[in-house]
């Protein structure tokens, strides 16, 4: 019996030792010889066959195996977790110095970078920035505005309607008559709206059915035409250059009276005329003029007390005379290979 221990013993622990790599062998020698069903564990339960004086002795040398077989399971154990970690960090190596992966950061719009620029300038002079709705009523869009509603000029203007009083707006002028209803009548104002606009259009280089605008209003006593000239002229010398020629046309727009429109010598030819001002070496630049009586009536302000000027300008054509771009749809397009070059 001793001897049949002792073979039990050397092999299993012959195996153990042979055991390398894999956590499950070492398991499978363990059921084998001490599992329930195991060699080992089949002898105590052998027990009644052997003669009763023996059997402490048999048991206690069992049991011996038992726990030696046990320890050098144990420290296998340990030795292939500790091989099995060290595979581990040696397969999983990285490389610290490595140069990292640049992160691809976007940018702002150009018609944003624009619209930034035009509202940083008027805010250094004292402009708030007003924001009007772009589902506009007919009565903000066109009736406050001196548009009444078999008005020719409102033709100029065509646009979407929602219904026959509602409709996306045409221009941001009806951010006038909204500003000028919030406030106590005849209280001053000086202001810009920025946002974007409606027009049934075509869509080709120089025409969009939506486009931005910003309109200005400034109302106050003794407002007069000087201060818009000066205003615009010290706006059009920032945002484009303090060269540039800035030149009044007599115009019309039925909100304000007199009109004007106004004009910048060509940025691309100095003036000396070229295909982008079509030989005549100033481009059209805004619309403006001094804020008609009606219109300051219409929305409860007194024309006897004070008065104000207004202006509107196109974003995406300051922004393409700025960048020297010739196709307004490369704005609304979102090409990246365009868009990288800001
Ligand atoms: N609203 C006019 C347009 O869109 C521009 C303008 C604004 C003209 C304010 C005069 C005063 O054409």
């Amino acid at each position: 019996m001793e001897e049949k221990i002792a073979k039990i013993k050397s092999e299993a622990g012959r195996k153990i030792d042979s055991v390398v790599k894999s956590l499950e062998d070492l398991n499978d020698i363990r059921v084998k010889v001490l599992g329930k069903k195991g060699e080992l564990t089949s002898i105590l339960r052998g027990m009644k066959d052997i003669a009763e004086t023996e059997r402490p002795r048999i048991g206690q040398i069992v049991n011996d195996a038992r726990r030696e077989l046990e320890a050098l399971i144990e420290e296998k154990n340990r030795e292939l977790k500790a091989k099995m970690l060290t595979s581990k960090l040696e397969a999983e190596k990285l490389d610290v110095t490595l140069p990292g992966r640049r992160v691809v950061r976007g940018h702002l719009h150009p018609l944003t970078v624009t619209m930034n620029r035009i509202k940083h300038i008027f805010m250094e002079m004292g402009y708030s920035v007003e924001e009007g709705p772009e589902v506009e009523r007919d009565h903000f869009n066109f009736e406050a505005l001196n548009l009444p509603k078999d008005h020719p000029a409102r033709d100029m203007q065509d646009s979407f309607y929602i219904t026959e009083e509602i409709l996306m707006r045409t221009h941001t002028s009806p951010v006038q008559a909204r500003t000028m209803q919030a406030h106590e009548p005849n209280s001053p104002i000086r202001m810009i709206a920025p946002g974007r606009v409606y027009r049934r259009d075509d869509y080709d280089a120089t025409h969009s059915p939506m486009f931005t605008q910003v309109e200005g209003l400034v109302v106050d006593q003794g407002i007069r035409f000087s201060d818009l000239k000066g205003t615009l002229e010290t706006f059009l010398r920032q945002i484009f250059n303090d060269k540039v020629g800035v030149r009044f046309r007599p115009s019309f727009f039925p909100f304000t009276e007199p009109s004007t429109e106004v004009d910048i010598s060509c940025v691309i030819c100095q003036g000396d005329g070229c295909r982008v001002c079509k030989g005549t070496g100033w481009l059209e630049i805004l619309g403006a003029g001094m804020v008609h009586p009606n219109v300051l009536k219409a929305s409860g302000y007194d024309p006897e007390k004070v008065s104000g000027f207004a202006f509107g300008m196109g974003v995406e054509r300051i922004a393409m005379l700025s960048y020297g771009m010739d196709d307004l749809r490369l704005f609304f397009d979102n090409d990246v290979r365009f868009l990288e070059q800001f």
